[in-house]
């Protein structure tokens, strides 16, 4: 494809969509369209989907009825190589971290670009230090995983998900366990980092301001489906009461109907 068609494509693409786990139906014939440079942000329930849809968009999760695609590239018919070339283009930061606790903070960064690039020493380790002092982290290099807080360790995640300067960026609710000041300072951090890298960014957030700072296109995940509920100001007016009820934190409404509360 030449790069005036590859422009048309969109970046990420679930078409009817649904997804199975251990029999249970998760989503449900979701569609949607990612453009080059989109930012998404996922809202909704917790237990709702948003980390299994954000899994699947990364091409983690296979769909057990329709397709994923990337780049316009069907997923599932794509060639290992293929496969391994798009690695190289996704950054993923976990809702778990995923950090491998048995090398050092340095060295999980490290592992990364031995993977993916051809870096010589004196490359990488600029590389690596660039990411660590971008998240605050550049004295604790020598650190492992149980020697640092769960703040610090989501910081880890989001520097190796951005070390290769991905073209898609999925970050599962990256500022957890931040402090305000740090949580603020990380959310700038992550646009300006998407500005300079230009990459399409899908975020999952469980605060609403935080969404409304992200946001790009806010996406609602609630009963097996997705409701696009637009930019800040029109989700603030969306007329879906699950919207409402989410936004609001009212304990009362369509989202706890025959919860005991
Ligand atoms: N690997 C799996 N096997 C079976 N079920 C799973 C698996 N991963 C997730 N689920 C189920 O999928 C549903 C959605 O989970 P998911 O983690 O996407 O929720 P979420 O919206 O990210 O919630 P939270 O805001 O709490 O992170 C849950 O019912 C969960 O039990
Ligand atoms: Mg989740």
């Amino acid at each position: 494809m030449s790069n005036e068609q590859l422009a048309e494509v969109p970046a990420i693409e679930l078409r009817n969509v649904t997804i199975e786990l251990a029999q249970v139906t998760i989503l449900k014939d979701v569609n949607l369209k990612v453009g080059r440079g989109d930012v998404i942000v996922l809202i909704g329930p917790s237990g709702a989907g948003k980390t299994v849809l954000l899994k699947t968009m990364a091409g983690l999760f296979h769909p057990t009825v329709g397709q994923v695609f990337c780049d316009g590239a069907d997923l599932s018919e794509m060639s290992r190589a293929l496969k391994h070339d798009l690695a190289r283009r996704v950054g993923v930061q976990f809702q778990l971290n995923a950090i491998f606790d048995a090398r050092s903070v340095y060295e999980n960064i490290e592992f990364v670009l031995n993977e993916h690039t051809s870096m010589n020493q004196a490359e990488r380790h600029e590389r690596i230090m660039e990411c660590l002092t971008a998240v605050g982290l550049e004295k604790y290099r020598d650190f492992h995983e149980y020697e640092i807080s769960g703040g610090m360790r989501r910081r880890l995640a989001i520097a190796r998900a951005i070390a290769l300067k991905p073209e898609l960026l999925f970050l599962d609710d990256p500022t957890a366990g931040q402090d305000p000041v740090n949580a603020d300072i990380l959310a700038e951090l992550i646009l300006k980092l998407r500005n300079e890298i230009k990459a399409t960014l899908v975020v999952i957030t469980p605060d609403i301001m935080r969404a409304y700072q992200f946001a790009g296109r806010i996406v609602f995940v609630a009963d097996q489906g997705i409701v696009e509920t637009g930019n800040a100001e029109q989700t603030e007016k969306h007329p879906d009461p699950r919207v409402q009820q989410f936004i609001h934190g009212y304990l009362r409404g369509p989202l706890t109907d025959g919860r005991d509360t």
